[in-house]
C-alpha cells in the first residue's frame, strides 16, 4: 500500500479475513510500540487491532457520542491521529461522507493497512488518506483538516509540547484539536497495561497550552477517559 493513497469508490478487493491472514505472515514478530510504551512489546499485533475494534468497547467509548459530541459533519476534514485499526476512522468516514475526508495517520504500517481494508470493506464512497508518521511528525498536509482526533495515542506521544506546536499548521482556520485518552487513576479501570504511562488531564492541558493551544470544552460522558477540544490561541 501506498501510504498516502487516496482511495474513492473503491470495493474489496480482498476480504478482512484474507488480510488477517496475510498480515498475520507478514507480521509474525513482535511489534515494539515506538513512544511512549517504547520498552514494552505487542506480542501479537493482529489480537491487538482485533482488541481495539472488539464491539464491548462501545458501551465505555460511546464512539456515536463522541463524534456526535465533536460536531462532525459531511463535508469536513478529519485527522484520526494514532488511528490503530481504524475504529474512530470508520466512524468519521460516515459522518463526513465522501464530501468530506479522513486521513488515517499511524506510525505502524500495519495498522493503516488494516484501516484501509476496513475502509474498503464498508461498501461506501469515501476519500481517506493513509499517513505512515514519523514519531515526531504526524505528516498532516498544511492547512488540510478541521479537526485532528487523538484517541488513547496522546500518551504514546513524546516531546508533545513540541509535537502539538509543530502540527498547528495542519489545522485550517477554525480547527480544533480532540483528545481523549484514558484517566490515570481508578476512574478508568482495569487496563491491562501500566498506567505509569498515562498522562493525567490536568497535565495534558498544561502541555497543550505550552504548545499554543485554548482548551475550548471538556466532555464529561466517557466514563474511563477524559475529553478535551483544544483550540489554538
Ligand atoms: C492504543 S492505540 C489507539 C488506536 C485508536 N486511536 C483507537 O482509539 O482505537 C494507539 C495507536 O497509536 C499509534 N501510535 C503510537 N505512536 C504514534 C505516533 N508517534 N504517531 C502516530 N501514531 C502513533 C500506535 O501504533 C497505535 O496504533
Amino acid at each position: 500500500m501506498n501510504p498516502t493513497t487516496i482511495v474513492k469508490y473503491r470495493f474489496p478487493t480482498i476480504t478482512l479475513l484474507a488480510s488477517a491472514l496475510c498480515l498475520g505472515l507478514l507480521w509474525p514478530a513482535p511489534v515494539r510500540a515506538r513512544q511512549g510504551h517504547q520498552h514494552e512489546r505487542i506480542p501479537n499485533v493482529m489480537e491487538y487491532l482485533d482488541r481495539l475494534d472488539r464491539p464491548e468497547r462501545d458501551r465505555d467509548q460511546k464512539p456515536s457520542e463522541v463524534i456526535e459530541a465533536l460536531g462532525v459533519k459531511p463535508g469536513m476534514s478529519v485527522a484520526d491521529l494514532g488511528a490503530g485499526s481504524g475504529y474512530f476512522t470508520r466512524r468519521f468516514v460516515e459522518a463526513v461522507t465522501d464530501t468530506g475526508k479522513v486521513y488515517a495517520i499511524d506510525v505502524e504500517p500495519e495498522a493503516l493497512k488494516y484501516v484501509e481494508e476496513s475502509l474498503v470493506h464498508m461498501h461506501r464512497p469515501y476519500q481517506a488518506e493513509f499517513i505512515l508518521a514519523r514519531p515526531d511528525n504526524p505528516k498532516i498536509p498544511f492547512e488540510s483538516v478541521d479537526l485532528i482526533f487523538v484517541c488513547n495515542t496522546y500518551h504514546h506521544l513524546e516531546d508533545r509540547p513540541v509535537y502539538f506546536r509543530n502540527s498547528k499548521s495542519a489545522l485550517r482556520p477554525g480547527g480544533r484539536i480532540a483528545i481523549v485518552d484514558f484517566y490515570h487513576d481508578d476512574r478508568s479501570g482495569e487496563l491491562g497495561f501500566p498506567k505509569r504511562h498515562l498522562v493525567p488531564r490536568d497535565r495534558v492541558v498544561q502541555e497543550m497550552t505550552e504548545a499554543g493551544y485554548t482548551l475550548l470544552r471538556e466532555h464529561g460522558f466517557l466514563p474511563k477517559q477524559y475529553f478535551l477540544e483544544f483550540i489554538p490561541q
